[in-house]
């Protein structure tokens, strides 16, 4: 006797961050598939939502020196220093090949003062990406310090971008800040359209043989697995103090099941970044499973999970 089968279930990946519907939850994040049309011309990109392309700044950037990237623990570290070709080099090289790529681009802006970024963001627009992500983990030419450290300087760069463009801006927060709230509610206020959650986190490593620090400048940005209880706290943190702010969750996510973890804490899309160097087609293994879990648990739209686990949160208060 056949066995009754269970109803196929059609699960609907799509999902809003703020003003932008998504194909699926899943955003490639900035600098982990360079300029996009590269890596588009290697793997699928029907799995993601949209890709954004690595930072850029108004001049060229030459980066750090080597060791730029080393793996540390169960993580990666890396100080590459946003090298890139400045906004017209990019703008030659990309914008031509933008209309071949069957999934949105978002721009990526750095600067070293507020106008830069501003700058940056109208070069983006005129190549055609359909969003700008603001990377604010970078220095103040002013004081040295992250931009997304000080919620002064974040809004100021945000209104300058916010200015600069009409196209939807996001925020791409550290998790170093000391009130990442305080940081995402300045960046809101000055217009943005969603916040990215989080860039990577300060870290450090010594080879015990050379006895020298794994990547120049002794300190990088860490990633990986490691860091997602970090910034799945700091979604937490924002999404409890600013409830229906849109959030990109990020940082760490490997599987269907991190996606799932991040919705809870209340992000709408998620980005996924150091798994692609150890498995460049992580997306589409990430959406099967993701739909897989919904599918077992009677979840018929992804986005309904947003938020789901703050309701709970709250007793916690
Ligand atoms: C090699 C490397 C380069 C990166 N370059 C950028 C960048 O240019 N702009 C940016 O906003 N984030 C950059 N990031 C940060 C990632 O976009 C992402 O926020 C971070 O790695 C955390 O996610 P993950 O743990 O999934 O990698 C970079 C990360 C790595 C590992």
């Amino acid at each position: 006797m056949a066995l009754p089968q269970r109803p196929a279930m059609t699960v609907d990946p799509t999902v809003d961050l703020g003003p932008i519907s998504l194909s699926t939850p899943l955003v490639a994040a900035s600098g982990t598939v360079g300029s996009v049309w590269e890596f588009a011309g290697l793997v699928d990109v029907s799995s993601y939502g949209a890709l954004v392309a690595k930072s850029v700044s108004e001049e060229p950037w030459p980066g750090r020196p080597p060791p730029r990237l080393a793996p540390a623990g169960l993580g990666m570290l890396n100080r590459i220093g946003i090298q890139n070709p400045g906004i017209e080099a990019w703008q030659r090289e990309t914008a031509p090949r933008l209309g071949r790529i069957s999934a949105p681009v978002w721009g990526s802006a750095v600067g070293k003062e507020p106008a830069e970024f501003g700058r940056v963001a109208a070069g983006l627009e005129k190549a055609g990406v359909a969003a700008v992500e603001v990377n604010l983990s970078c220095p103040n030419l002013e004081d040295g310090r992250m931009f997304s450290l000080d919620p002064a300087a974040t809004r100021d760069v945000i209104r300058e971008v916010v200015v600069a463009t009409s196209l939807p801006v996001g925020a791409k927060l550290t998790p170093n800040s000391e009130d990442i709230v305080a940081v995402a509610q300045a960046a809101i206020e000055a217009g943005a359209s969603w916040l990215t959650l989080t860039n990577t986190v300060w870290g450090g490593g010594i080879d015990i043989e050379t006895q020298e620090p794994l990547v120049s400048g002794m300190v990088g940005g860490y990633s990986g697995p490691p860091i997602k209880p970090i910034a799945i706290r700091c979604v937490l943190e924002v999404a409890r103090a600013l409830p229906g702010v849109p959030i990109l969750g990020c940082g760490g996510i490997v599987s269907g099941k991190d996606v799932v973890e991040y919705l809870l804490a209340g992000a709408s899309a998620v980005a996924i970044g150091t798994i692609h160097f150890a498995e460049p087609r992580a997306a589409s293994r990430i959406l099967a499973e993701l739909i897989e879990w919904c599918e077992s648990r009677g979840v018929s739209r992804v986005s309904e999970l947003t938020g789901g686990a703050l309701q709970k949160a709250g007793s916690y208060a």
